[in-house]
């Protein structure tokens, strides 16, 4: 099939492996230059704060092996360590990569390991923490680029336990189907979940066995599994699930998911609970 030309229009080469390079080394120089002139542009005066961030791209030559690049930002009361990254960004290398969204602790997308700790870095005040901080993905999942961890195998982990409501008892059409304020705080604190995987992440277990659930999906469990809108058969459901030989059984109380966790969700609490209930629904003499 032949490509035609027209007047005026010229036509591409086709990006060669050594062009590409070239390409890539010239916007490695720009970066560079950049840095450096914002660098300058830094008054001396004003205080500053070096980041050390992890990067790591795979599908760039030069950049496949895991290093860290240091930023000096200027530091500003109430800054935070997402606003670090966001004007060592804009600022030093737009080819830094990282997620965030609502900046304010609710989207669950910037959960990182900042000084050897898993927080979300919108939540996370520079002033609280040693300099130079250092910035490096959650541990125990697959890096995709920079501080970009794949969360499919999380995800799946949370689908596992059907995280949704379901009861076979419903209401008449014009009716609310209403839940007592007493199992409304019974499963407050399980609902304020918002799936950054932080609790995953610190938890042992979880890193040598893959198929373990985990703290986040098993509190998923548990904030259905204890609203009695639900049903006892759907309990009872709920419970057979998280009791699997890579269900709550594994959980070995060491309170890291619960430490981490930036809801404040007592995850080891739920875990233990669900562990009692069922071994009740188990004792059909009970
Ligand atoms: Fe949404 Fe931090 S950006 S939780």
């Amino acid at each position: 099939m032949s490509t035609q030309v027209t007047e005026g229009e010229a036509e591409t080469e086709p990006e060669t492996e050594s062009t590409h390079q070239e390409r890539r080394m010239a916007e490695k120089r720009e970066r560079a230059d950049m840095r450096e002139r914002a660098e300058s542009d830094l008054d001396d005066t004003e205080e500053t704060v070096k980041i050390k961030v992890f990067r790591y791209d795979p599908e760039v030559e030069g950049k496949k092996d895991p290093r860290f690049d240091t930023f000096r930002v200027p530091f500003t009361k109430g800054m935070t360590v997402l606003d670090a990254l966001i004007y060592a960004r804009d600022h030093f290398d737009s080819s830094l990569t990282f997620r965030h969204s609502c900046r304010q602790a609710i989207c669950g997308s910037d959960a990182l390991f900042i000084n050897g700790s898993q927080r979300l870095g919108c939540k996370t005040q520079m002033s609280e923490l040693e300099w130079p901080v250092r910035i490096e993905p959650l541990p125990h999942a697959e890096v995709v680029k920079d501080l970009v961890v794949d969360m499919e195998h999380f995800y799946d982990q949370m689908e596992a336990v059907e995280p949704y409501f379901q009861t076979n008892d419903l209401p008449a059409a014009d009716e609310e189907q209403r839940q007592s304020r007493e199992n409304r705080e019974k499963v407050k604190m399980s609902t304020r979940c918002i799936w950054c995987s932080a609790c995953m992440s610190s938890c042992n277990i979880a890193a040598g066995d893959n198929e373990y659930l985990g703290p986040a999906a098993i509190n998923k469990a548990y904030r259905f599994a204890m609203d009695k809108r639900e049903g006892e058969d759907m309990k009872e459901h709920r419970l057979n699930i998280i009791e699997q030989e890579h269900g709550v059984w594994r959980c070995q109380t060491q309170f890291s998911c619960t430490e981490v966790c930036p809801k404040d969700i007592p995850l080891t609490e739920h875990i233990q609970e669900l562990k009692r209930e069922a071994v009740k629904s188990n004792l059909k003499f009970w």
